[in-house]
């Protein structure tokens, strides 16, 4: 359903952090050795089987009961193969999960189904889409508003549980610009699949001007139609769960809605964000996005049109 919007490719072996390029490098330590290793054994296994192969009246080989040399031999080499790796590995632990320090530059929640996304320094909230500077240390606070879900961006590297009760961070140095696509990698009920993760990693200047522009208050109604939306929106119960800054909505269990129609996207990455899909599931949210916690409201034609217009203008 309208992936094709949101396709880029991506490979978990396109660094787009330093902490990737890390754990990637210890990736391709751990593949030579599986290489060599691999190589080793089965050039071993060909040789011993050309060279000790039954001839024609060949003679029962020599029964050999013990050989200490080489029972030292299958016992060192391992354990320094296994040593080596190991001492790598916490190398890469070390750089890469650095303790945390501060405060959080983006304090991240899980929610069924989708991300909220919170920024202290300029109280900037945000869903779905993470706006991220790079070439900057950011350190991201995770949290959970029910069930364990799993915050992941293959291209960054880090991977995050995201635990109820429980408060984890990750170290992100985002080395490219760019667009980034991500997804909840804990499965978390029905729609753990529509929970979609999209990165906008963007220079200081644009960045510094995304948290400008949505630090705003929300736009006021501007026409009958919207002014109508706005006292339909505030008095049909849609402020009890979203919060739109400015008004007196400030709920926080579904996602802030002060600059919904600034993302390119809605409902965690399912589709693209419009007219025509806020709609379609304004309308009926149960058959767009089964389980999801927005109830069915039962609107007329004209309330959901009224909502949708108010909703356009909060850029
Ligand atoms: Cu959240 Cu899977």
């Amino acid at each position: 359903m309208h992936i094709s919007t949101l396709f880029l490719f991506q490979s978990v072996l396109h660094s787009a952090s330093t902490q990737a390029s890390e754990i990637n490098k210890l990736f391709g330590q751990f593949t030579i050795a599986a290489v060599l290793l691999l190589l080793f054994v089965s050039l071993l296994i060909v040789y011993i089987c050309i060279r000790f192969r039954d001839r024609p009246g060949s003679p029962l080989p020599e029964q050999i009961g013990k050989n200490n040399r080489l029972e030292l031999l299958m016992f060192i080499f391992p354990v320094v193969t296994i040593a080596v790796l190991l001492v790598a590995t916490l190398r890469t632990i070390n750089r890469v999960m650095k303790p945390a320090e501060g405060q959080p530059d983006m304090i991240v929640t899980g929610h069924q189904w989708w991300w909220e996304v919170y920024y202290p320094a300029t109280g900037v909230t945000a869903a779905n889409e993470f706006h991220l500077p790079i070439h900057k240390n950011l350190l991201i606070e995770f949290h959970s508003a029910d069930v364990v879900h799993d915050w992941w961006v293959p291209e960054f590297g880090n991977k995050m549980d995201v635990v109820p009760g429980r408060n984890n961070y990750i170290w992100l140095n985002i080395t490219q610009p760019g667009n980034f696509i991500g997804a909840c990698s804990e499965f978390c009920g029905a729609e753990h699949a529509w929970m979609r993760i999209k990165v906008f990693a963007e220079d200081e200047t644009t960045f510094n001007r995304w948290q400008e522009a949505n630090k705003k208050t929300a736009n006021l109604p501007s026409d009958e139609l919207s002014m109508k939306g706005m006292l339909m929106f505030q008095s049909r119960s849609c402020g009890t769960c979203h919060r739109i800054s400015g008004t007196p909505s400030t709920a926080s269990v579904g996602p802030d809605l002060s600059h919904l129609f600034s993302r390119s996207t809605m409902l965690s990455g399912m589709m693209p964000m419009n007219e025509k899909n806020l709609q379609a599931w304004i309308s009926d949210p149960q058959n767009v996005k089964p389980d999801a916690k927005m109830p069915d409201f039962i609107f007329s034609r004209d309330t959901v049109n009224a909502i949708v217009h108010y909703l356009t203008q909060l850029k």
